[in-house]
C-alpha cells in the first residue's frame, strides 16, 4: 500500500492524518502503559552492567543507587533486564512469602557451587516449607549446642599444634577444624587424613562460587569429588552398610521423606548433606573477619573474654558489616506492585544485602564498627540481613544463622580469652571486587599459646 504520492514525494492529506493518528495511539499506548505500570524505575544507561558488577563487585548496586539517587533501579546483566534495589523497604518487598523464586534467579556458576539443583532452595510453595523443615529441625538448640562442643574440641586439639607453630594462617586452620567438627556432628566421621581434602573441597565451592573462570572451575571439579562421597554416606546409610548414627542429621537427610512421602533420591539427598555441610564450614570467613575485628578494635578483648552478650553483639557487627554474601536473586512468580509500581510475572530481582546491612537509613553511623549498637537496639528481619531476610519457616531465609552465630561466639572466646598470640605484619586488606572477600593475608597469627602462657620468642 503506497503511504506517499511517488509523483510529489510529499505526503498526501491521508497520510498525515494516518501519522497523527498512529502517533496519537502510540502516545495514548505509552501512556495507558504508564498509568498501568506506574511511574518508570531510574534506569543505568547500559546496554549490559555484567563487566561493571564483576569489576566493582559489592559496591555495584550502592553506587548506582547513590548516583540515581533511588534505592532501586533497572540495569541488564548477563544480557537479561534487572531490577537492582537495597533497602529495608526493598527487602520487605523481596522477602514476601511465596512471592519470588529462586528458581533461574542465580547465575549458575554459582547456583551449581553451592545451593544446586532439587535443592531446598530450588523449591517453592508447601514443597519448600516441608524440606525447609528439615533444615530447622537441624540447627535445634540442643543440636546448635552439641555442634559447638564439637568445635570446641577440635579448636583446642588443633590449638595444641598451633602452640608448637610460628606462625598459621587462621582461616586455612579454622576450615579444617569445623569439617572435622561438623563432619562429625553429622555423622559423617572423617578417615584419618580426608579431613584436610574435604576441608580444601568445601573451601574452593565456597571460594569459587563468586567467580568467574578457573576459581569456579576449580570449585566445580572438587564439588564432584565431594558429591560422590555425599552420595555413598547417603546409600551406605540406607542399605545399612554403614549405619548412620541414630538421631544424627546424615540419618534424617537419609531418610527424610518429601510431601509426596518418598525418599530423596539419593543425588538429591547427597545434595542436601553438603547444603548442611559445606556453609557451616563457611563461617571460617566469619571467624577470619571476626579475628580481624578484634585486631583492628582490642579494647573489646578484655569484655569478650569474659561476657557472651557481648560476643554475640560483636558477631553481629561482624556479620553486618563485613562482606560475605553480597546479594540473592529472585524471579517473581506472579505480577505484583511496589511503591505504586506493577512488576510483570518473570522480574529478576536482586537485593543488596552488604549495601541494606550498611544503609544509612537503618543504621546510625553505618559504617562504623560498633558492636554495642547490637546490645541496645534489636535489628529486625528486614534491615539486617546478611544471610537473607523475613521468616526462615516460610521464605528462603538461611536456616543456618544459629549455627554460625555459635560457632563464631566459640571461636571469639578461644581468640580473646583462651589463647594469646601476636599478629605480624601482613596484607590485612579485603577487596571489594573480590566475591566472596577475605583478608588478603587470610589472617595469619605468631606465637599462639594459651592463656596465660609467656610469650615465645620469635624464631632467629
Ligand atoms: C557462613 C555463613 C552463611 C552465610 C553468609 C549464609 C548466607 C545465606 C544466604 C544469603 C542464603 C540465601 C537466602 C535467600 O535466598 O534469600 C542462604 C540460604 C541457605 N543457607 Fe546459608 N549462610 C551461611 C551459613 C549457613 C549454614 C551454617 C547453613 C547450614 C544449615 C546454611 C544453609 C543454607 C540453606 C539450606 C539455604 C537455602 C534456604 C532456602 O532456600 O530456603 N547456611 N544462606
Amino acid at each position: 500500500m503506497a503511504l506517499v504520492d511517488p509523483r510529489s514525494a510529499r505526503p498526501t492529506r491521508a497520510v498525515l492524518l494516518g501519522a497523527a493518528a498512529a502517533g496519537l495511539a502510540a502516545g495514548g499506548v505509552a501512556l495507558w502503559r504508564r498509568a498501568r505500570r506506574g511511574p518508570p524505575l531510574p534506569r543505568e544507561r547500559s546496554l549490559d552492567s555484567t563487566a561493571a558488577l564483576l569489576r566493582e563487585g559489592y559496591l555495584f548496586i550502592g553506587r548506582r543507587c547513590r548516583t540515581l539517587g533511588s534505592d532501586v533501579f533497572r540495569t541488564r546483566l548477563m544480557g537479561r533486564p534487572a531490577i537492582c534495589a537495597q533497602g529495608e523497604a526493598a527487602a520487605r518487598m523481596f522477602y514476601e512469602p511465596g512471592l519470588f523464586t529462586r528458581r533461574g534467579a542465580l547465575p549458575p556458576t554459582a547456583l551449581l557451587s553451592l545451593q544446586d539443583l532439587g535443592s531446598v532452595n530450588q523449591l517453592d510453595g508447601a514443597a519448600h516449607r516441608w524440606r525447609k523443615a528439615l533444615f530447622l529441625d537441624l540447627v535445634g538448640s540442643d543440636r546448635v549446642a552439641a555442634l559447638g562442643a564439637a568445635f570446641d574440641a577440635e579448636w583446642r586439639v588443633a590449638a595444641e599444634a598451633w602452640a608448637r607453630a610460628h606462625r598459621i594462617v587462621l582461616f586455612d586452620e579454622v576450615r579444617e577444624v569445623i569439617t572435622r567438627a561438623v563432619c562429625a556432628w553429622a555423622g559423617a566421621p572423617l578417615a584419618p587424613g580426608e579431613a584436610r581434602r574435604r576441608a580444601r573441597e568445601f573451601g574452593a565451592m565456597i571460594d569459587g562460587a563468586g567467580a568467574v573462570g578457573p576459581r569456579n572451575w576449580r570449585g566445580l571439579l572438587l564439588r564432584a569429588r565431594t558429591e560422590r562421597w555425599a552420595r555413598r554416606l547417603i546409600a551406605d546409610a540406607r542399605s545399612g552398610r554403614r549405619r548412620a548414627p541414630p538421631g544424627s542429621p546424615l540419618e534424617a537427610v537419609a531418610f527424610h521423606r518429601d510431601l509426596d512421602g518418598r525418599r530423596l533420591p539419593v543425588a538429591i539427598a547427597a545434595v542436601e548433606l553438603l547444603n548442611l555441610l559445606r556453609p557451616t564450614v563457611a563461617v571460617d570467613r566469619y571467624i577470619a573477619f571476626a579475628a580481624l575485628a578484634l585486631h583492628r578494635h582490642p579494647g573489646w578483648r578484655e569484655r569478650l573474654a569474659r561476657d557472651g552478650a557481648a560476643r554475640t553483639a560483636f558477631a553481629q557487627e561482624v556479620r553486618r558489616l563485613y562482606p560475605f554474601f553480597p546479594a540473592v536473586g529472585g524471579r517473581a512468580l506472579q505480577p505484583f506492585a511496589w511503591r505504586g509500581r506493577r512488576f510483570r510475572r518473570g522480574t529478576w530481582v536482586i537485593l543488596d544485602l552488604f549495601g541494606t546491612n550498611r544503609d544509612p537509613k537503618s543504621w546510625r553511623e553505618a559504617e562504623a564498627f560498633r558492636p554495642e549498637r547490637f546490645l541496645t537496639d534489636e535489628p529486625n528481619a528486614h534491615n539486617f540481613i546478611p544471610q537473607g531476610g523475613g521468616d526462615p519457616a516460610t521464605g528462603h531465609r538461611c536456616p543456618g544463622e544459629p549455627i554460625t552465630l555459635e560457632l563464631m561466639d566459640r571461636a571469639l572466646a578461644w581468640l580473646a580469652g583462651e589463647m594469646r598470640y601476636e599478629v605480624p605484619a601482613q596484607d590485612l586488606s579485603v577487596r571489594l571486587d573480590r566475591m566472596p572477600a577475605i583478608p588478603a593475608s587470610r589472617m595469619v597469627l605468631s606465637g599462639v599459646r594459651p592463656a596465660g602462657a609467656p610469650a615465645r620468642a620469635a624464631p632467629a
